[in-house]
């Protein structure tokens, strides 16, 4: 439910893509035909929920690739090396109905190494009326020569006036309005990333004026408390102390923490190497799906103790 009006207000022009202008002018240029044209294998990297799929789909769609010419494939969930080979095999037809067929790759990080490789021999030798777009969070994960063959754009959080702009355009659209101070509380518990902005915007507008600003801090409280979760487990906390905010965080969805702790972790990273904030990402790549609050507790303990 909560991820409705990110659906909704999915951008669908390069125009309606709010913040990331360099990656927006670059890619219009190159698709115009005024600049250098564009590559056929496109790498979109950066922080989730900032627009990769989104800036990937307006690609695609700019390119004339509709229907069966474009294919979406979540490289979380086929990671083997049999989804690449079928995408090669498949890539020999011409297109159906379009001027060529496009592949977007998300979460490509996902793929297993043989599968990699074969990706990157599909990239080595891409017939001229394929595309591939390839979207992760994590380009450090793929294989060196992947990211060599690409054209890689970064795509960024939104700044804080770039958050509110969102913000105002959905809430007018939605005949809505909102006093400043939640807007300002949203922009704030966002940390610039549009599907979660989003996200808290639809819980705040399901209740009425009064409780508005209420239903922001909230959220403005548990994004707090995952921050001083991840700067007690980047700074080595005691362990009393983490598992308080643990105890805090109870009510909350584990999978929903994990990823605002590699969200977090990353931005960090980007702007500081730094090896114990490489470790805490690596103990919470994988998801919780299955193990639930539990598996949060065990990753945090054995960022703090685990034997190298
Ligand atoms: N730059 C942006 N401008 C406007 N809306 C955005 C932007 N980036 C993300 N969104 C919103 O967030 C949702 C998720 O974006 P998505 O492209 O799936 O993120 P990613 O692939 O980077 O995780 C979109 O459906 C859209 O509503
Ligand atoms: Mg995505």
């Amino acid at each position: 439910m909560t991820g409705v009006l990110a659906l909704k207000y999915r951008p669908e022009t390069f125009d309606d893509v709010i913040g990331n202008q360099d990656v927006i002018e670059v890619l219009k240029n190159q698709m115009s035909g005024s600049g250098q044209p564009l590559s056929h294998s496109i790498l979109l990297h950066g922080p989730t929920g900032c627009g990769k799929t989104t800036i990937g789909r307006i690609i695609a769609r700019t390119l004339g690739a509709e229907g069966g010419d474009l294919q979406e494939v979540d490289s979380a969930d086929f990671r083997g090396v049999d989804t690449i080979r079928d995408i090669r095999k498949q890539s020999r037809y011409k297109p159906l109905g379009s001027s060529c067929r496009v592949w977007i790759l998300d979460e490509v990080h996902r793929l297993t190494n043989d599968a990699q490789s074969a990706l990157l021999k599909e990239l080595e030798d891409t017939a001229s009326h394929v595309y591939y777009i390839l979207c992760t969070t994590d380009p450090q994960k793929l294989l060196p020569t992947i990211r060599g063959r690409c054209a890689s754009f970064q795509v960024r959080t939104l700044t804080e006036k770039e958050m509110k702009k969102l913000l105002l355009k959905v809430v007018k659209r939605e005949g809505e309005s909102l006093d400043k101070d939640v807007y300002e509380q949203i922009v704030q518990d966002s940390m610039g990333h549009p599907r979660n902005a989003l996200q808290i915007l639809a819980q705040v507008l399901a209740v009425d004026d009064d409780k508005r600003l209420k239903v922001a801090k909230r959220s403005a409280e548990k994004q707090s408390q995952i921050i001083e979760l991840c700067r007690g487990l980047i700074g080595g906390a005691p362990w009393p102390k983490i598992s308080t905010i643990l105890k805090g965080l109870k009510q909350e969805d584990p999978e929903q923490i994990r990823r605002a702790v590699l969200g977090y972790c990353q931005t960090v990273l980007l702007n500081d190497p730094n090896d114990q904030v490489a470790s805490v990402m690596q103990e919470f790549i994988e998801p919780f799906y299955n193990s639930g609050h539990p598996g949060l507790v065990l990753a945090c303990y054995s960022v703090l103790y685990a034997e190298e």
